[in-house]
């Protein structure tokens, strides 16, 4: 069966924006996180607090997340590689946190300029502070399909990784199909041996790039085996900075259209989510590439 209600994390704000050529000002993606919280979204990312020479477009995140501070009945988590960026955030107020690993070496090396190990260890101190203060934390595990860079990833590789950080606290996992190569009957095996090694759907979230036009399929996969978590960008914006190949994120019209046709509850109007991301789309001075907002755009 399907699930009742799904929660959508939306990373519009966040992974939309890490990647964009054009400077987005900090005014017009306060704007955005709060069209988004309008139309309905539970979850909205927020920014990082990163090495601001690695994405310099989430530089701002000090000026931006103050902004943020009167919305109500959403949560904003926001990255957090080391504890210096945890430090960045609790110093705003920030309760939600999500630190982000990788399943492979070369992306750990490329994204964090640390092994696997290294970040694990990196994320330790982060995660256990964070818990300590009462947030909520995040594990996103990059590269749980395949890598730019090393191929196909094998699922006990995955799994090892997965396991490592929610034995270090992390309260839910997301797993990333950073480049979009991922189709169902992996997401099913990936699902599947986590299940086995004792990590229960209900603390897993999916997080597809549509690269190959397979993110509502790994997703539908998803629903399937009782995930109730799934990340989108609204517009499909998204990509990331440090892994050639990355492209959108699953577009959240993309997802609430087929949510809605499945009788799913998501709490999002997808009306609204539209106009947001049109809205957004003359901001970057280019159009939207979701399927749901061309077609609902052009009506
Ligand atoms: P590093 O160069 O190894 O940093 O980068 P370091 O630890 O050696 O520190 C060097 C200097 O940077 C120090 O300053 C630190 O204080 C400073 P100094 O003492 O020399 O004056 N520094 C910082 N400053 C501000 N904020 C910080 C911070 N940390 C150190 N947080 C580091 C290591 C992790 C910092 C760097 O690699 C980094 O920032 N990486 C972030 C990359 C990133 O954001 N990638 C995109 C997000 S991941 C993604 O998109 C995938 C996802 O969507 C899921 C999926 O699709 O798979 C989540
Ligand atoms: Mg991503």
């Amino acid at each position: 069966g399907l699930p009742a209600r799904v929660r959508i994390h939306e990373v519009g704000a966040r992974d939309g924006l890490q990647n964009e050529k054009t400077a987005v000002p900090t005014a017009v993606k306060a704007e955005f996180v709060r069209r988004l919280a309008a139309a309905g979204l539970t979850t909205v990312e927020a920014t990082s607090f990163v090495h601001p020479k690695w994405v310099p477009q989430l530089a701002d995140a000090e000026e931006l997340f103050p902004q943020l501070k009167g919305l109500t009945g959403v949560h904003l988590p926001v990255l957090v590689p080391n504890e210096r960026g945890l430090d960045r955030a609790l110093a705003l107020g920030a309760d939600r946190i999500a630190v982000f690993g990788s399943a492979t070496e070369t992306f750990a090396s490329r994204n964090l300029n640390r092994t696997v190990a290294e970040s694990l260890a990196m994320f330790e101190p982060v995660v256990a502070r964070a818990k300590e203060g009462g947030a909520h934390v995040r594990g996103y595990l990059s590269m749980c399909f395949g890598d730019p860079w090393e191929g196909p990833v094998p699922v006990h590789q995955v799994v090892r990784v997965a396991k490592a950080l929610l034995d270090l606290g992390c309260d839910e996992l997301s797993l990333g199909d950073t480049i979009g190569v991922a189709t169902p009957g992996h997401v099913r095996a990936l699902l599947s041996s986590l299940n086995d090694e004792g990590v229960t759907t209900d603390r897993i979230g999916v997080h597809f790039h549509d690269t190959y036009g397979q993110a509502l399929s790994n997703t539908l996969a998803a629903l399937r085996h009782g995930v109730t978590t799934v990340d989108a960008s609204a517009g499909g914006l998204g990509g990331c900075p440090y892994a050639k190949s990355a492209t959108g994120n699953l577009a959240t019209e993309d997802l609430v259209w087929m949510l809605d046709g499945l009788g799913i509850e998501t709490g999002v109007d997808l009306a609204a989510l539209t106009a947001t991301s049109v809205w957004m789309a003359e901001q970057l001075g280019r159009p939207s590439p979701s399927r749901t907002v061309r077609a609902l755009s052009h009506k």
